[in-house]
């Protein structure tokens, strides 16, 4: 057993502070794990979130040592430190402790439609959309996004502006606008190319430096910058 040190900052809801908790850690236990020692052992107050314990939910991502990861699928031994400051996510709202407010990052998904849109649903009659392994392959490694806001916590473009739609939002947008079964390209284009869009990135690259699934935020934004430079130029000559 090593003893290590989880430095976490607090929110009470008033006071913000910095709260020291001496952690017995043996190898392959998880900062996951570690939270939960805290909480069983040290102080049942302490509030984080955690659900499937296998880097699938997207809910348990904090900041440590100043860097977003999962705490479920970070092992304590590999961080190589003798004492984590474990923060909340930035560029959101603290609730409490390790908890963020989620509800801006999710109206953002939804303004740019992520879901298949189609002309020709008839939910009585099931139609088969067939799509090639290349037309698959455009798009299937945005599909591993699990929504944990650890790019968004990340995007200096996020923190400077408040509205800025952010890396994880303008991912799912290019999901779907490079899926050939969509018919909604123009309306998510629509949505992305405003001031709080794609034009928004400075591109850093630091959403794809920490997305836990490898995703490439920053590959899909520079791809839909792409597309509304276009889009906008077709609408100015239409
Ligand atoms: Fe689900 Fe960590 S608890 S991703």
């Amino acid at each position: 057993m090593e003893e290590v040190i989880f430095n976490i900052r607090r929110f009470n809801g008033i006071n913000s502070y910095w709260q020291r908790f001496k952690v017995p850690v043996k190898r392959g236990m998880t900062l996951l794990e570690g939270l939960y020692y805290i909480k069983e052992n040290l102080d049942g107050s302490l509030a984080f979130r955690a659900s499937c314990r296998m880097g699938i939910c997207g809910s348990c991502a904090v900041r440590v040592n100043g860097k977003p990861m999962l705490a479920c699928e970070t092992q304590i031994l590999n961080l190589k430190a003798k004492k984590l400051d474990i923060e909340p996510l930035d560029n959101m709202r603290v609730l409490k402790d390790l908890i963020v407010d989620f509800d801006d990052f999710f109206k953002k998904h939804e303004a740019v439609k992520p879901y298949l849109i189609r002309d020709d649903v008839f939910y009585s009659k099931p139609v088969e959309l067939l799509q090639t392994p290349k037309e698959l392959k455009e798009y299937y490694n945005f599909t591993l996004c699990i929504k944990c806001g650890s790019c968004y916590s990340m995007c200096p473009a996020a923190s400077t502006r408040g509205d800025y739609l952010g890396p994880a939002t303008i991912t799912a947008a290019y999901r779907f606008c490079a899926d050939s079964r969509d018919k909604g390209k123009n309306e998510r284009l629509e949505a992305v190319s405003g001031t709080n869009g794609v034009w928004r990135c400075h591109f850093a690259a630091e959403c794809s430096e920490v997305c836990p699934k490898k995703i490439e935020p920053a590959k899909a934004v520079q791809k839909m910058r792409k597309s509304a430079a276009g889009y906008m130029i077709k609408k100015i000559f239409r």
